[in-house]
C-alpha cells in the first residue's frame, strides 16, 4: 500500500510539473483526486489494511493527497506568473502609469495621534482602560452615591442584569473618567511593590491604608471610546474622549490652567485662548467647564459661536473622596483632571466644518476624502 501511494505521488507530481496550462492541471486533478480518481480509489482501500497499521498508512495517504494538492496550486501560481510576465512585455513602458488610490488614517485617528503627541511632550503617557467597565469605576469610585440622579446625565448602556456585590453592574463606559481610579490603583500598587522590594521602612505595604509615601506622580492620558444613549447632529452613541489626570504633591489649579493653555495653543493655534467657568461634577472640587475662543471670530462673537466662545468640556481638581477611592492620601497628594471629546475638539478646529457628527462614522469616502 505504501509503495502504491508513493508511486502515485511520483506520477502525479511529474505530470503536474510538465503541465503548461491551467486546463491540463484541472485534468490531472480529476485524474488523481476526482471522485473516481486514482488516488481517491486507493484511499478507499485503506479499510483493507490491518487495523494496527491503518493509522500509519492513513496519515501517509493524507500527506500524499496534500502534496499533490499543493503541487497543483504551486504550478498554478507559476503559470499565472508567467502569463503576467508575457503580458508585461507587451506594455508600452513609456505610457504614464496609473496612480494607485492612496488612503489615509481616519480623521478621528489623526486627531487622537495629534493629541497624544501634544501631551507626550509634557510627560503625559497614553494608557488604555476597558470600554466594558464596572459601574464602580465609572460612577461609585468617582464619588457618585448609589441612585444619585447625576448618574442619569451619563445616559449609560447597561449590558446585563448581573451585579457584582462590590463593583456593581457591567456597563459600556460612558466617559474616560473611569480610568482615573484604575490609574491611581495601578500607581499605588507599583510604589508599594517597589518599597517592598527595597524593604523600605516607613511605607506601609498594606492595601487598607491610604498611600502617603514618597514619589507618587501620575500623568495619565486615557483616550478611549465611550458610549451613551444619544444620537443627533452633535452626538453619536459611540464617541471618543481624552482624559488627563495629574496627581502629585502640591498640584494646584495653576497647573491645570497651564496645561489647558498649552493644549489650546498647540492644538488650535497661537491665536486661540481658553477660559474656565465654575461648574459642577461629582468627582472634582472645584469643577469647571472649559471654553475656547471661536476659531472664526476669535472671541468677538459671530453667527457660529454667538458669544465668542465654544465649549470644550469639563475639568477640575480631583475630589478628595476620589483620591481616597484610588488608595491615595488626600492630605499629602492633590491633582487635577480633565475630560474632553475628541470629536468635539476636532470640530472646533479651524477649517474643519462638519455639520453632522454622524457623518464621521458613515463610512462615506466622499466625506472622508475631503480631509
Ligand atoms: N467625564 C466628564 C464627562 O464625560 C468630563 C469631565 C469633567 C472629566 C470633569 C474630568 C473632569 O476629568 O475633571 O462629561
Amino acid at each position: 500500500m505504501e509503495e502504491k501511494l508513493m508511486s502515485l505521488k511520483n506520477d502525479a507530481v511529474s505530470l503536474i510539473l510538465d503541465a503548461s496550462d491551467e486546463k491540463t492541471l484541472e485534468e490531472i486533478k480529476l485524474q488523481f483526486l476526482g471522485r473516481s480518481g486514482r488516488l481517491t480509489l486507493t484511499l478507499k482501500e485503506i479499510t483493507k489494511v490491518p487495523l494496527e497499521r491503518r493509522a500509519e498508512v492513513g496519515s501517509l495517504a493524507n500527506e500524499v493527497k496534500q502534496s499533490v494538492e499543493e503541487a497543483i496550486e504551486r504550478q498554478k501560481q507559476i503559470l499565472k506568473h508567467q502569463t503576467i510576465k508575457v503580458r508585461k512585455q507587451t506594455l508600452d513602458v513609456t505610457n504614464p502609469g496609473i496612480k494607485p488610490p492612496l488612503g489615509h488614517l481616519h480623521l478621528i485617528t489623526q486627531a487622537m495621534e495629534e493629541i497624544t503627541s501634544i501631551f507626550d511632550k509634557i510627560g503625559f503617557t497614553r494608557v488604555r482602560y476597558p470600554e466594558v467597565e464596572w459601574d464602580y469605576y465609572a460612577f461609585t469610585a468617582l464619588n457618585f452615591p448609589e441612585n444619585h440622579p447625576a448618574r442619569d446625565d451619563w445616559e449609560t448602556f447597561f449590558t446585563t442584569e448581573q451585579t457584582d456585590s462590590e463593583k456593581g453592574q457591567i456597563i459600556l463606559t460612558p466617559h474616560t473618567s473611569s480610568g482615573q481610579v484604575r490609574e491611581m490603583e495601578r500607581s499605588v500598587a507599583k510604589l508599594r511593590e517597589l518599597a517592598r522590594e527595597r524593604s523600605e521602612t516607613g511605607v506601609d505595604g498594606s492595601k487598607d491604608k491610604l498611600y502617603s509615601g514618597p514619589d507618587l506622580s501620575i500623568r495619565m492620558l486615557n483616550i478611549a471610546k465611550c458610549y451613551r444613549r444619544q444620537s443627533d447632529v452633535s452626538h453619536t452613541q459611540m464617541f471618543h474622549q481624552f482624559e488627563g489626570l495629574c496627581v502629585g504633591e502640591n498640584i494646584s489649579i495653576v497647573h491645570l490652567k497651564g496645561v489647558l493653555d498649552y493644549f489650546v495653543k498647540s492644538y488650535f493655534g497661537e491665536n486661540r485662548t481658553s477660559r474656565i467657568r465654575p461648574y459642577h461634577f461629582q468627582f472634582t472640587e472645584p469643577s469647571f467647564e472649559i471654553d475656547v475662543t471661536c476659531g472664526v471670530c476669535l472671541g468677538k462673537g459671530c453667527k457660529l459661536c454667538k458669544a465668542g466662545w465654544l465649549e470644550m468640556g469639563g475639568a477640575g481638581m480631583v475630589h478628595p473622596n476620589v483620591l481616597t477611592y484610588g488608595g491615595i492620601d488626600p492630605k499629602k497628594y492633590s491633582g487635577f483632571a480633565f475630560g474632553w471629546g475628541v470629536e468635539r475638539v476636532l470640530m472646533m478646529k479651524e477649517g474643519i466644518e462638519i455639520d453632522d457628527l454622524r457623518l464621521l462614522y458613515s463610512n462615506k469616502l466622499e466625506f472622508l476624502e475631503q480631509f
